[in-house]
Formats: C-alpha cells, sequence, structure tokens
C-alpha cells in the first residue's frame, strides 16, 4: 500500500451530532464533538484520498482541502449522503445520528403549562444501513458507542446494517470516547478484528484508515 494508500479514492464521512427541532428555539440532541470524525477526515486525506465530510453541528474549523456540507437534523444528513453515496469509494459513518425526532415540530416556541408534557417521538431512518443497501455501494464502516457488551452490539451491528467493518468504543467508564481527545477503538470485520489501544484521535484515525486501505487492497485481490 505505501505511504497514500487511498490514492485516487473517494472518500465520504459523516461527522458529529444531529439537532432535531422541537421549535424555533429548541431541540434534541447527542454528545458528539466531532473529533473522531474529523480526525478520519484529515486522515484519510493525508492517506492521499478526495474527502468530502457532512457535518453535524460542531466547534471544530473546516480542515483544509475537505469538501465540508454542514446539516443540522438526521433528514438533512440523510439527504446529503445517501443520494451520493454511490459515487465514493469509502463511507465511514462517524455522526453520532439521533435515532428520533420530534414527530411535529412547532412553528412558534412552545409556551410553559401547568401540567407535565409529553413530546412524541418519531423513528429516523438509518443512514449507515441504507448506504450498504445500495445497489452500487462503497466500502462502508460503521461505528458503535456503547457502555455494556461492547463486542456483541458492535458485531450484531455489523451483520444488521450488512457493514464492511465497524468499530467499536466504550463511553461512560474508561476516559476517552465523547468529548475527549483520546480514545480506543475495538475494530471488526466479517472475518477478523484488531484492537488500537488508547490515543489521540488522530493517531487512532490514521490507524483506523491503514486498516481499511488493507481490507480494501484484500478484497481487490481476494
Ligand atoms: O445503531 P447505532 O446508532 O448504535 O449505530 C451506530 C452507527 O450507525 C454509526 O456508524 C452511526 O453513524 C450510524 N447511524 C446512522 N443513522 C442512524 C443511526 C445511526 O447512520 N439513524
Amino acid at each position: 500500500p505505501g505511504k497514500r494508500p487511498l490514492q485516487n479514492k473517494k472518500v465520504l464521512i459523516s461527522a458529529g451530532p444531529t439537532r432535531e427541532a422541537l421549535d424555533p428555539v429548541r431541540y434534541l440532541s447527542n454528545r458528539s464533538s466531532g473529533k473522531m470524525g474529523y480526525a478520519i477526515a484529515k486522515a484519510a486525506q493525508k492517506a492521499g484520498a478526495s474527502v468530502t465530510l457532512v457535518s453535524g453541528p460542531v466547534n471544530l474549523p473546516a480542515p483544509n482541502d475537505i469538501e465540508r456540507i454542514d446539516v443540522e437534523s438526521a433528514l438533512q444528513m440523510y439527504d446529503a449522503i445517501v443520494p451520493r453515496a454511490s459515487a465514493y469509494d469509502i463511507y465511514i459513518g462517524a455522526a453520532a445520528v439521533a435515532d428520533y425526532r420530534p414527530a411535529e415540530i412547532q412553528p412558534h416556541k412552545i409556551k410553559k403549562q401547568q401540567t407535565d408534557s409529553v413530546i412524541h417521538l418519531q423513528r429516523n431512518p438509518d443512514i449507515v444501513a441504507d448506504v450498504a443497501a445500495l445497489a452500487r455501494k462503497p466500502f462502508v464502516v460503521g461505528f458503535a458507542a456503547e457502555t455494556d457488551d461492547l463486542d456483541t452490539y458492535a458485531l450484531n451491528k455489523m451483520r444488521d446494517k450488512k457493514l464492511d467493518m465497524i468499530a467499536a468504543n466504550w463511553v461512560g467508564k474508561l476516559t476517552g470516547g465523547f468529548d475527549s481527545d483520546l480514545n480506543a477503538l475495538k475494530v471488526f470485520w466479517p472475518d477478523g478484528g484488531k484492537t488500537l489501544a488508547m490515543t489521540d484521535k488522530q493517531q487512532l484515525a490514521e490507524q483506523l484508515i491503514a486498516l481499511i486501505a488493507e481490507r480494501i487492497d484484500e478484497k481487490n485481490t481476494a
């Protein structure tokens, strides 16, 4: 593979949280800084790829020479990704997409009531699963952030969503994950896996990109 193992490859990456509006001033969201997805975008570019980053709202600068498409909601992220994904060689879903959105967005600010209130939530579509179901599909990499039974949940997600690879990390236990600059990953593919030890997210992203490049080479020469 050499130093630029993704030369001539087009890579599409999602990063950050999504925001699901309740009314013009309120939303439901996820705890995601976007750091891992942005680190992966830089690592892919360093490996020679041409990179498109679809980003939810984050406090990170746009990386140089990377095409960035800004979105807010899961539905906007879906529309920015699924229709163009067939034109890419690799899709890496690093965004923390909200699983649900408020069933209705109120056009005016919701007023306080004397009683408790109920929000009706509707399922969002699964972006990474729909990319993996495309007739002409890229090599698809998903993430699994889990508080329990990391391997089992990650392997089930890879199977159910028909992913080529899944990168799993603990959240809410050790240091790392979420807002941290550090992370550790357990990476699985259908016939193997590798643990990437705790390090800074940029190092980890470069190791993940190297693994993806190896897997694509193996698939192409198999
Ligand atoms: O099922 P879960 O949300 O834990 O799966 C995480 C993986 O699925 C991540 O790669 C995430 O980006 C992706 N995902 C998605 N669309 C959703 C929910 C999750 O692409 N609606």
